[in-house]
């Protein structure tokens, strides 16, 4: 005899709990098999799906409330984003108001500063995902979710963007200078400096897309419309009806000026809400705020691409969405030894009965007129 010969009711059971199995194996298999499938540069697409499935929702669900309130939450997040991983990596470096070992943060710099726009819209998205799921979800996975909900709020088909970055726990405002791009930069500049970060020229065209959207304040571009050079008081490639609206928005700033009381002025006004091309045909009209932008269309390695976006505007969309995917894996941090998960995006997680140096820099430090336009329009000494 048999010792598990199988009774009828036996039998019936074995069947029962089989189906039980096969149907939590089916359960799984989609989750499971989304989570392995798409690995790029060592983040997956569909990471949160087990640990904390709601969370790709809950930062699209946040960014969509906010941008409904504010539509300038969208370019903010944007440029978060693309600061955040020019500088050290995706690691969220941005987003910290000190540091360890005591170092005045990137969110101090002056490219940074009251510039950045939307840091709120993150700390929401972060405090919900920590009452669902704590300390599951990193600061920089919700920053590249939010980069690209902002992205798809403002009219862009959704791309996607893999999780598993972990935050960084260094942040330092001295590793702007050299390494940073400014509105004062041309081509050459601007090429190896997306270069250093693996971006190809190709790339930094189509990033300054990013440009259609949202705006700039005037001083960053106070040189094109006043004492532009000893010749000429303007910037004599730009249109000049355009550049006499610009003089009328925009005073001369004087070095005692308040820069935070500088108006902004949106970079494409026919569609300032819209990711799309209108922002190259504005550049071949001559039609640009930034020099950075407006080189990109007088330079012969980049006018062809700017041509080719300025008629094509599904093309510039879906390429958009491709080196928006690159940057979000500049620089990662992936292994369990490398960062950690901020409980708050604001500062790195401390263990207990321990406490970080004194921060003894002014805060907020001040930004004069005068270091704003020697940062943004002559860049740094290294420049
Ligand atoms: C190529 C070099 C670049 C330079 C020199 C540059 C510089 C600037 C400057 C000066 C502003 C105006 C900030 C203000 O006045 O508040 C700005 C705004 C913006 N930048 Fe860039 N940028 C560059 C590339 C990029 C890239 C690659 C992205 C994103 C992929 C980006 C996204 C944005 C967005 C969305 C805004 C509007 C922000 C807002 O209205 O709040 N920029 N940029």
């Amino acid at each position: 005899m048999r010792l598990f010969e199988p009774t009828g009711i036996m039998s019936r059971r074995l069947s029962m709990a089989m189906l039980f199995v096969l149907s939590l194996v089916l359960a799984l298999a989609p989750r499971t098999a989304v989570v392995e499938a798409v690995v790029v540069d060592g983040l997956q697409v569909g990471y949160y799906n087990l640990s904390c499935p709601e969370a790709e929702q809950v930062v699209r669900d946040v960014v969509d409330a906010e941008v409904a309130m504010n539509r300038s939450i969208a370019p903010g997040l944007i440029r978060i984003f693309f600061h955040d991983c020019f500088i050290t990596g995706c690691d969220a470096s941005i987003l910290l108001d000190e540091t360890p070992a005591g170092d005045v943060p990137e969110k101090e710099s002056s490219a940074n500063g009251f510039t950045l726009v939307g840091l709120r819209t993150i700390d929401v998205a972060k405090t919900t995902l920590e009452a669902m799921c704590p300390r599951t979800v990193s600061c920089s996975d919700i920053l590249a979710f939010a980069a690209r909900d902002a992205a798809v709020a403002a009219g862009l088909p959704s791309y996607e963007v893999g999780g598993g970055r972990r935050d960084g726990v260094h942040s330092r405002m001295d590793d702007l200078p050299g390494n940073f791009p400014v509105p004062g930069h041309t081509v050459p500049r601007l090429t190896e400096l997306f270069a250093s970060r693996g971006l190809s020229q190709e790339d930094l065209v189509t990033l300054s897309g990013a440009h259609s959207i949202g705006g700039a304040h005037c001083f960053m571009f106070s040189n094109r419309i006043y004492g532009f050079s000893k010749t000429s008081e303007v910037d004599p490639s730009l249109d000049p009806a355009f550049a006499e609206r610009l003089r009328k928005l925009c005073p001369r700033p004087k070095p005692d000026d308040n820069p935070q009381e500088s108006r902004k002025v949106p970079f494409d006004e026919r569609t300032s809400e819209k990711l799309d091309n209108v922002y190259y045909q504005e550049l071949l009209e001559k039609r640009s705020l930034l020099t950075s932008d407006n080189t990109l269309a007088l330079d012969p390695k980049t006018r062809p691409i700017v041509e080719r976006y300025a008629k094509d505007d599904a093309l510039f969309q879906k390429k958009f969405g491709e080196a928006m995917q690159k940057v979000s894996a500049l620089d990662v941090l992936l292994r369990p030894d490398q960062g950690q998960i901020r409980r708050d995006c604001h500062v790195v997680n401390k263990a207990r009965g321990q406490h970080f140096p004194i921060i003894r820099w002014p805060r907020p430090p001040r930004h004069p007129m005068q270091q704003m336009l020697n940062w943004f329009i002559r860049g740094f000494q290294q420049d």
